[in-house]
């Protein structure tokens, strides 16, 4: 029906509608068409206009952002143009927060005020606390951060004046600075401890594990190898472009819904397995194995359509995801200071083999960030149900900067897809007593 050319020269896509024979000439900019230069065209003479069918968004960009950059095929992952090996070696999560937020990365005084705003922000007000005591006492910790982060908007009605820069910043100063102790609360509530209020004298990530695992001890003292480790993971994660909970951020963000109930529903779409709730799959599916003997047989399963290798896979990286590749290398100081997870053998026979069979290889499925980040979270005394928490702390940085960026573009309106409707057509409505 339609005839689809493209021209190189004028950066045009040019569309011949074989039944009209009218023509039309779209332009490409940055590599796309606008899909709204497609309303023009009719499949029919009452239709509104040509759509496109993207189901999960698979070849949509949906906007343009100047934040981190992906190459799928290649595996290459910048924030803000810096290259993630650069940034997990030489950065601290909380620099790279400031980059992703703003653009640039800090000057020293830039950074020490940085901290400094971040550092005064870590306390909760107490009715937040007599909140998060009212859960169920074996609250998944996941269910208690994303219903603590709503709450939140409660306590600051002023975070509804989005169109302000300098009230957007507050509260992503704030947002920043308390998700990591409704994090360590939640933890704390669900393993039944008392709460542990923040030390300001350590580290954004000392601090967190102070958090989590002060005891009786006057003053709790972070291993620096694992106060490290934590702060290298958290750049890892700090942000990774147009993801599931990315959109939902920018989506409810879309409404100009406060960013306290945006950011709740970002950490919604985190918890998913397919998600943020990866690394925990990992964990159960190693375990499920067992021993380094039975992975072929999990392998053939999983061939054979029998559930997922978990922990492989990416929607964007046809290559091996970066970040893996700097896990590994985590793991292995981790591992020298809290002893071998004794899980890394079969971690390590499942990709192994998966590196070598037909089935990854040709479907380009390769370990992501999430193949090895449980083993050491797990390590680090972490349970599993934590594990998708720890990484909505760092995750909160990138939300917010693609939050903040949605507002200030012009091009953005409230998200609302379209769809094809596939049910049945205007019919009589039937009395409850005439129904089969
Ligand atoms: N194990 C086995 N087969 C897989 C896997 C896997 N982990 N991932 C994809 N495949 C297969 C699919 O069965 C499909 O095969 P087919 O063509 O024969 O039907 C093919 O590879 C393509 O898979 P899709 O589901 O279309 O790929 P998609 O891009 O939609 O999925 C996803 C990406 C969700 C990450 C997927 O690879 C997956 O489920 N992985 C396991 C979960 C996981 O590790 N998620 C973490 C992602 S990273 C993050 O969120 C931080």
């Amino acid at each position: 029906m339609w005839q689809l050319r493209l021209s190189h020269m004028s950066d045009t896509l040019t569309i011949t509608d074989n039944r009209t024979g009218k023509i039309y000439e779209l332009p490409i900019e940055q590599g796309t068409i606008k899909a709204m230069d497609l309303r023009q065209i009719r499949a029919s003479a009452d239709d509104f206009g040509l759509m496109t069918y993207d189901p999960a968004f698979q070849n949509t960009a949906a906007c343009r952002s100047a934040i981190t950059f992906i190459d799928g095929d290649k595996g290459i992952l910048l924030y803000r143009g810096y290259a993630i090996d650069d940034l997990a070696e030489r950065s601290t999560f909380l620099e790279t927060a400031y980059l992703i937020l703003f653009g640039e990365l800090p000057t020293a005084p830039q950074l020490e005020a940085w901290i400094r705003e971040i550092t005064l922000h870590t306390m909760l007000h107490e009715n937040v606390k007599k909140f998060m005591e009212g859960f169920q006492y074996d609250a998944h910790p996941m269910g208690i951060l994303l219903s603590t982060v709503g709450c939140l908007s409660t306590i600051y009605p002023d975070a509804r004046r989005i169109s302000q820069e300098d009230g957007r910043r507050l509260q992503i100063r704030r947002l920043i600075a308390k998700v990591p102790t409704v994090a360590a609360w939640a933890y704390r509530h669900s393993i039944g401890r008392p709460y542990v209020y923040p030390d300001n004298d350590l580290s954004f990530t000392g601090n967190f594990l102070n958090m989590l695992f002060k005891m009786t001890e006057l003053k709790y003292r972070p291993h620096p190898v694992l106060e490290r480790a934590l702060d290298v993971l958290f750049i890892l994660h700090a942000d990774h472009e147009q993801n599931c909970s990315t959109s939902a951020m920018r989506a409810i963000g879309s409404s100009q819904a406060d960013p306290y109930s945006a950011l709740a529903g970002a950490a919604a779409a985190l918890a998913g397995p397919l998600h943020g709730g990866a690394n925990e799959a990992v964990l159960r599916m190693l375990k499920e194995i067992g021993t380094v003997q039975r992975v072929p047989e999990f392998i053939r399963r999983v061939k054979g359509g029998d559930g997922r290798l978990m922990g492989f896979g990416h929607r964007v990286y046809k290559s091996y995801d970066p970040r893996a590749r700097i896990i590994k290398q985590t793991a292995d100081q981790v591992f020298a200071v809290t002893g071998r997870n004794p899980l890394l053998d079969i971690a390590l026979e499942l990709e192994r083999i998966a590196l070598e069979d037909d089935y990854f290889i040709s479907r380009k499925l390769y370990p992501n960030v999430d193949f090895y980040s449980g083993l050491i979270y797990q390590a680090m005394g972490f349970p599993v149900d934590m594990f998708a928490v720890l990484f909505a702390i760092p995750r909160t940085a990138g939300w917010l900067a693609q939050w903040d960026e949605m507002l200030r573009d012009a091009d953005q309106k409230i998200a609302r897809p379209r769809q094809v409707y596939t049910g049945a057509g205007r019919r009589e409505y039937i009395g409850i007593d005439a129904r089969k």
